[in-house]
């Protein structure tokens, strides 16, 4: 089965990744925008051991899930690889990709059912974006799949109307308008408007604001903030659940999502995040909101573990990067020893790789949960509650 080939497989599953999982002549077959139960004629694009990574050249008799990709640009763009799943299947796709790193990385068994849930809008729900601009080729969207390609978008259909609206505006302006050196603009929308990173033409770098569960939150597109707003609310209940006590930290705290409601839970709470923006942010939310109880620091969370300054912590959350957290923080958090933790992760494998360490370290999974902040892609949100 060299290059080139083509042969007919049985998709299986689909894996973390979002790639559909076959098996043919010993070798593991890797399909991309597979479904699974797919009957498909594959070409074979790469070959690593055992290992072949194909694509579909003809749906044989196609998964009683699979529906007809609505995007024009489905296949093409590689914002979406989940449009060929009807949204169900979406749902169980991601609840089965949790358990399965969890069970693989992590070596946890006996996991309780992961419940994903589903977002109140599978389509139109993304109110932050990066659009690539190539400005030789004068084309604006997002990268083709598995290349830095752009792939020319007119309409996005998981962007929310405003974000749409925006992008309409910003490809029918003059390209001498453009800064020369523009590669990628950053848009987030709010409320009531919408702020691009960097600002150029009519595009500002406005301050925005948005009211999640009575709190408000003000930020711009220069820092972190999350794609689907209509999820926020159960995440962070989930989270931060009934937490409460004496003092709690909230690292990778962007500008303050989680340590708003923290702070109305505990007597003292500390924030750690890098990014200045966020932290200006993060200190004016809880000053409009009446909170001085917290102490938002502006630093790396490894290298704050490092300096030492804190300790008798009842409650951790975490939310970092798709990296996940550093090893030295990992091993902060087992030096503090909080009674609980609560781990916020966009990414189920580095997930599974720290919940290793933290379980290692004798805490216990008491409760995890899929939020599907990113319908029509295989990312998804999860959070997995913890104690000693
Ligand atoms: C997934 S976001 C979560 C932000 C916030 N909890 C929220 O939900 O809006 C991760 C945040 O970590 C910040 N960050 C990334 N690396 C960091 C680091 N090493 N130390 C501290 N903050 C970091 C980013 O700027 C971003 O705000």
């Amino acid at each position: 089965m060299k290059a080139d080939r083509t042969f007919e497989v049985e998709v299986e599953r689909i894996l973390p990744g979002g790639i559909g999982l076959a098996h043919a002549d010993g070798k593991t077959v890797f399909v991309s925008l597979a479904a699974p139960g797919d009957r498909v004629r594959v070409r074979v694009e790469r070959e690593q051991g055992k290992v072949l990574f194909a694509s579909i050249v003809e749906i044989i008799t196609p998964s009683p899930v699979r529906i007809e990709p609505p995007c024009p640009y489905f296949g093409r763009c590689g914002g979406c690889d989940f449009q060929q799943l009807n949204y169900e299947a979406q749902l169980a796709a991601k609840s089965e990709m949790i358990r399965d790193c969890l069970r693989r990385i992590a070596r946890l068994d006996n996991l309780p059912d992961i419940v994903v849930t589903p977002s109140p809008n599978d389509w139109r729900y993304r109110m932050r974006a990066m659009w690539q601009i190539d400005r030789d080729e004068q084309k604006i969207g997002y990268y083709e799949r598995g290349s830095r390609r752009v792939c020319d978008v007119v309409d996005c259909a998981v962007l929310r109307p405003e974000l749409q609206a925006q992008l309409e505006e910003v490809r029918a302006t003059e390209w001498s308008q453009f800064p020369p050196d523009l590669k990628h603009l950053d848009v987030v929308a709010g409320d009531e408007s919408v702020s691009f990173a960097p600002a150029f033409a009519n595009f500002e770098t406005r301050e925005l604001s948005l009211s999640i569960r009575g709190e408000i939150y003000r930020y711009n597109a220069e820092g972190f903030f999350q794609v689907n707003p209509s999820l926020l609310g159960p995440l962070i209940e989930f989270a931060v659940h009934d937490a409460s006590g004496e003092s709690a930290l909230d690292l990778y705290s962007g500008v303050g999502l989680f340590t708003l409601p923290l702070a109305r839970q505990f007597q003292r709470v500390t924030a750690v995040e890098a990014n200045p923006t966020a932290v200006r942010f993060a200190r004016r939310n809880l000053q409009d909101a009446g909170l001085d109880n917290v102490r938002v620091v502006a630093a790396g969370v490894a290298e704050w573990f490092r300096s030492g300054s804190v300790r008798d912590v009842k409650f951790v959350l975490l939310d970092p990067p798709r990296a996940g957290a550093e090893s030295a923080v990992i091993k902060g958090i087992l030096n503090l020893h909080p009674p609980q933790i609560s781990y916020v992760s966009c990414d189920p494998a580095t997930l599974a790789r720290d919940l290793k360490k933290l379980v290692a370290g004798g805490y216990t999974i008491n409760s995890i949960r899929g939020f599907d902040l990113f319908p029509q892609t295989h990312h998804v949100e999860t959070v997995v509650r913890l104690a000693v």
